[in-house]
C-alpha cells in the first residue's frame, strides 16, 4: 500500500521442493499448449486491439522451430494513430491526482504478482531465460511498479523554497507530454515495465514499442494496465520491427521523451534522430538512453577465492552473458593470476548448459541466430589474437546455444577487450598491481557496472576513489540491480539520464515549474 514503505519483493526460493514442482506445472501448462503457445499478440491503440496487419513470429531461442506468438507488425500509419491517442488521452491522464495514478502501478504490481510464476514461464520459452533469471525479471518489474507510485507521491509533494514576507513560493513538477518507450529483449518485462510506469506515474502518456524478439512478454504489461483498467490511449503497444515503427516513434513531432535501453548504435541513433526539430514540434525532445557496457571486475591478491568464483561466474555466464551489467573482462594480479584463472576456468565446467526449461539449468541459448554468430566471430578473433579456453561441456544440437569461454593473452588494444559482445565470453587481463588494474578497469569507453573482491579495507577505499562506473559492487557479482536499492545505470558510453531505482528517476519525465504569489 501507500502509505507503507516500499519494500523489495523477494525472489522464489527454487531449492525449496514445493517452489520449483509449482513453478514446473506452471511452465508444463504453458509448454503442452498447441503451438504457438500465446496465439497472438497484436498493437493496442486508444484501447483498441489492431488484429490486421503482417505477421510475424517470436520464437523459442532453445528450439527455434516453436513458435512462441505470432505477432501482428505495426506500421508507420499506426504509429501516427498511437501517438494521437496518447495525445488525446494525455488531457485527463495529466490531470488525474497522483494517488490515483500511483494506485494504477501498485495495482497492475498485484496483478503481474498473481501470475508471476506463469509470465516467468513465459520468458522463459521467449528469452530463453533459467528459471530464476526469469523470476528475477519478473520481480523486478513489480518492484518498479511499486517504486515509482511510492516515489512520484513523494515528489508530489512538491519542493519548499525560500518565501521572505510577503512573498510564497513553490516549485511543482508537470508532466512532458507522450512518452515513447523503446525496450529491450533482454530484461524483456523488467526494463520496458520501469521506463513506462515512470512515465505514466509521472503524467504522461505512453506509446511502448518491445523488442522483436520478445513481445509476448512485453505485452503482459499491457494486459496488466488493461486488467485494472487503466483508461483508454494512455498506454498504447506497438510491437514491430525498430527500423520502421521504433524510428517512425522517435521522429514524430508529438513525442516529448524518448526512453530507451539498448544497444550503442541505436542509442545514439535515436539521439540524433531526436535532435532534429519536426515542423510543428513544440518543445525539445528529451531522451534517456541506457546503453551498453565493458564491465570489469578486479581480483585483488588478498580476495577470497570461494567468494570470487561464483560471483565472477555469475556476473560472465548469468543468463549467458546477455546483461550490460555483466562481467565481460576479469582484471588479475600477476602474483594470484595463475590460482585464480585456474579456478574460474575450471568452475565454467561445472556449468549445466541447456535447455532453460529444466530447473538445472544455468545457461540457457543465446537469444538469436546473429547473436550465436557474433559470438563465433569474437571467439575467433580472440583466438587469432591469444588463447581460449571454452567449457568441455556438451550442448544440444538444436537451439543458438554457445559454450562459456575466457580469452587469455590479449593485445591490450583487441576488440575483444573493448567492444561489448554481450554472450559468455570472458576476457581476461593481467595488472602488476591494483593501480594498473584500475587503470585497465577504467580504459574503455563504457562506465556502467564494475566489481572488486579483495579483503583489504584500504584497497577497498582506493576503488571507491577511482573506479570509473555507475555502480560498484565490492566483494560479490556485478549484475542485479534491486530498484530502490541498487539504482542503475552508467555514464560515458554506456548512456545518459539517471538512474532507474533510483531517486532522481522520474525528474526525466517531468518538466519543473515554480509559483511566486506575493501575498
Ligand atoms: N539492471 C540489470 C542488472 O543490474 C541490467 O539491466 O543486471
Amino acid at each position: 500500500a501507500l502509505d507503507q514503505p516500499y519494500q523489495h519483493l523477494g525472489t522464489l526460493e527454487f531449492h525449496r521442493p514445493h517452489v520449483s514442482a509449482e513453478f514446473g506445472r506452471a511452465l508444463q501448462a504453458i509448454s503442452s499448449r498447441s503451438k504457438p503457445y500465446f496465439p497472438l499478440t497484436v498493437p493496442y491503440v486508444g484501447g483498441r486491439e489492431i488484429d490486421r496487419g503482417a505477421k510475424e513470429v517470436s520464437i523459442n531461442p532453445a528450439h527455434p522451430g516453436d513458435v512462441v506468438s505470432e505477432v501482428i507488425n505495426a506500421t508507420s500509419e499506426l504509429v501516427d494513430e498511437a501517438v494521437s491517442a496518447a495525445m488525446a488521452a494525455l488531457s485527463d491522464w495529466s490531470r488525474t491526482p497522483i494517488e490515483r495514478r500511483a494506485g494504477y502501478l501498485m495495482e497492475a504490481a498485484r496483478w503481474m504478482h498473481d501470475r508471476r510464476k506463469e509470465i516467468a514461464a513465459l520468458e522463459v520459452l521467449e528469452a530463453g531465460k533459467p528459471w530464476k533469471e526469469a523470476d528475477a525479471d519478473v520481480v523486478e518489474a513489480i518492484d518498479f511498479c511499486n517504486y515509482y507510485a511510492h516515489e512520484m507521491v513523494r515528489l508530489g509533494k512538491g519542493v519548499g523554497l525560500l518565501s521572505p514576507k510577503g512573498e510564497h513560493n513553490d516549485m511543482f513538477y508537470r508532466p512532458k507530454g507522450v512518452a515513447a518507450v523503446i525496450g529491450p529483449w533482454n530484461f524483456p518485462l523488467a526494463i520496458p515495465t520501469g521506463m513506462t510506469v515512470a512515465a505514466l506515474v509521472a503524467g504522461n502518456t505512453v506509446v511502448l514499442k518491445p523488442a522483436e524478439q520478445t513481445p509476448a512478454t512485453a505485452k503482459v504489461l499491457v494486459d496488466a494496465f488493461r486488467a485494472v483498467g487503466l483508461p483508454d490511449g494512455v498506454l498504447n503497444f506497438l510491437p514491430g520491427p525498430g527500423e520502421e515503427v521504433g524510428a517512425h516513434l522517435v521522429r514524430h513531432k508529438d513525442v516529448a521523451v524518448v526512453a530507451f535501453t539498448g544497444s550503442r548504435s541505436v542509442g545514439l541513433e535515436i539521439i540524433e534522430t531526436a535532435s532534429k526539430w519536426q515542423k510543428g514540434q513544440v518543445h525539445i525532445k528529451k531522451v534517456i538512453a541506457e546503453l551498453g557496457g565493458k564491465d570489469a571486475i578486479i581480483v585483488d591478491s588478498d580476495a577470497d577465492l570461494d567468494q570470487v568464483v561464483p560471483g565472477v561466474i555469475y556476473s560472465a555466464f548469468g543468463f549467458s552473458g546477455q546483461k550490460c551489467s555483466a562481467c565481460s573482462r576479469l582484471i588479475v594480479l600477476r602474483s594470484s593470476a595463475e590460482q585464480v584463472i585456474s579456478r574460474v576456468i575450471g568452475a565454467m565446467d561445472t556449468l549445466l548448459v541447456g535447455d532453460p526449461q529444466r530447473p538445472e539449468t544455468d545457461m540457457g541459448p543465446l537469444i538469436d541466430y546473429a547473436s550465436q554468430q557474433r559470438l563465433k566471430y569474437y571467439s575467433d578473433m580472440a583466438q587469432s589474437q591469444g588463447e581460449v579456453a571454452t567449457a568441455k561441456l556438451a550442448i544440444p544440437d538444436e537451439g543458438y546455444y554457445v559454450l562459456p569461454s575466457v580469452a587469455l593473452e590479449l593485445p591490450k588494444e583487441s576488440p575483444v577487450l573493448t567492444e561489448e559482445i554481450f554472450g559468455p565470453l570472458l576476457a581476461v587481463e593481467i595488472a602488476e598491481d591494483l593501480e594498473e588494474a584500475v587503470w585497465l578497469a577504467n580504459s574503455t569507453d563504457y562506465a556502467l557496472t564494475a566489481g572488486l573482491f579483495s579483503r583489504s579495507p584500504q584497497n577497498i577505499e582506493f576503488i571507491k576513489n577511482e573506479l570509473l562506473a555507475g555502480n560498484i559492487y565490492i566483494n560479490r557479482h556485478i549484475t542485479g540491480a534491486v530498484p530502490g536499492r541498487h539504482p542503475f545505470g552508467g555514464f560515458k558510453m554506456s548512456g545518459i539520464g539517471s538512474k532507474s531505482g533510483g531517486p532522481d528517476y522520474l525528474f526525466q519525465f517531468l518538466d519543473p515549474y515554480v509559483i511566486s504569489e506575493n501575498t
